[in-house]
């Protein structure tokens, strides 16, 4: 007997229309070979137009909250985006007994802890493996396949839009704001590009690999989040002379007491370090199981198809979960509220530092600025100087080997009230 199994979609954007795409492309084989049998019955989009696109026979509405009470909907998959709907429409689908897939990463950071103890006690599957990193199967790496392994430590790429932005401004030296009317053009940038090129959507992924990670709710809200709107062409020029790429890393490390490494900015990577060389749209995990040893995990990590392949694996794990009548609390009930994870500071990192200053060309200029370092205690590794053409006074890198960043932070509070500083200086962590 085939499973059969009614999926109602909300949203046919650029995530839904891919989700259709495939599961015309593949339903034969789930049929034929899987024996699950999948019919699209209801859809919901904001336009006719859109919904013009949805399959002959499926039922077709803009009001979500529908497709949530529909009693011939079993799986309901959220592709709408943003927080309040989706929240409601969830909420609402779990209580009604659906089970539910999304790719909405923002929702999952924010609401996690209500909604997983929610499917837990509806006994429904709350699948997400879409809203971190695209296609690169990365939450079901971390649910099932490391389940055996403490997790020693995490760096990611997980916005594509930062990582394709900084790969352009690198290879064609453009300016920030060009590559990200680029990014946008091609599609990869969320609405609202600031969650992508402030951080903010990197943030809300690494709390969902945090707290599948550490299995307790990490807010992002607590993170200290840096984006890419502050790196230059002439950064990234000056990092790839010193051997580094730029990249924006999510960081996960265990600290003292328990507490965690939780923070998003961009770093500068050494060329040999496998996250250096993932480039354009292309997202990476790099991941440390104390038993499995170091992986990478890399691959498209935005964009309508990538995400629809991790939104219909997740359909097939939920129908094949229902075939067996196994509605899994163990593996979705991954961010209890009241066991939440306390951040290390940032202030508390003990790292290499990229710090380029902008200077008066005066005697001595280098020299003050060298003790000053000093009287911190923090000691250089490399230090150059360049006069740029078309730029006013002279640019300074130093490379400072492990230091505090507190002290590095009030060293240059210090050098900033020096009368040759003439611009703000760029501070960049590096990530060994
Ligand atoms: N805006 C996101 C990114 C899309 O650039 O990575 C995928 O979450």
């Amino acid at each position: 007997m085939p499973l059969k199994a009614r999926v109602g979609i909300i949203g046919l954007g650029t995530v839904g229309s891919g989700v259709l795409r495939l599961l015309a492309q593949q339903g034969g084989f789930f049929s034929s070979r899987l024996n699950i049998d999948l019919t699209v019955s209801a859809v919901s989009a904001r336009s006719a137009e859109s919904l013009d696109t949805a399959p002959a026979g499926a039922y077709r509405t803009t009001d979500p909250m529908e497709i949530c009470a529909r009693p011939d909907v079993d799986i309901v998959l959220e592709l709408a985006g943003g927080c309040e709907g989706p929240l409601a429409w969830i909420s609402a689908a779990l209580r009604n007994g659906k089970h539910v897939v999304t790719a909405n990463k923002a929702l999952i950071a924010a609401h996690g802890p209500e909604l997983f103890p929610l499917a837990a006690k509806y006994r429904r599957v709350l699948a997400f493996e879409g809203a971190v990193g695209g296609s690169i199967p990365i939450v079901k790496t971390l649910q099932e396949s490391f389940v055996a392994n403490d997790i020693d430590g995490m760096a990611c790429i997980i916005n594509g839009t930062c990582n394709h932005i900084l790969t352009e401004m690198t290879d064609r030296k453009i300016p920030f704001l060009d590559a990200l009317k680029e990014a946008q053009a091609l599609g990869y940038a969320e609405a609202d590009p600031t969650l992508d090129v402030e951080g903010m959507d990197a943030a809300h992924k690494l709390a969902i690999l945090a707290a599948l990670s550490y299995r307790k709710f990490v807010d992002y809200r607590e993170m200290s989040v840096t984006g890419i709107t502050q790196i230059t062409p002439l950064d990234l020029e000056l990092a790839g002379e010193s051997g580094y790429a730029v990249k924006l890393l999510g960081v996960l490390e265990p600290g003292p007491d328990g507490n965690l490494f939780a923070h998003v900015y961009p770093a500068l990577l050494a060329k040999g370090h496998p996250l250096a060389s993932i480039h354009g749209v292309s997202n990476a995990v790099f991941v440390k199981g104390s038993a499995a040893g170091s992986h990478i995990l890399s691959g498209p990590g935005a964009g309508g198809l990538p995400t629809a392949s991790a939104v219909v694996g997740d359909l097939i794990h939920v129908c094949r979960q229902m075939g067996n009548n196994l509605f899994s609390e163990h593996t979705v009930n991954c961010m209890p509220r009241e066991e939440k994870m306390q951040l290390v500071p940032i202030g508390a990192l003990v790292s290499e530092y990229y710090l380029r200053f902008t200077l008066n060309d005066i005697p001595g200029a280098i020299g003050e600025i060298a003790t000053l370092l000093a009287r911190y205690g923090i000691s250089i590794n490399f230090a150059l100087q360049k006069v740029l053409p078309g730029r006013a006074g002279v640019t300074i890198l130093i490379l400072t080997q492990k230091s505090r960043e507190l002290d590095v932070r009030d060293a240059l509070a210090k050098i900033h009230t020096f009368p040759f500083v003439a611009g703000k200086t760029q501070l960049l962590r590096i990530y060994r």
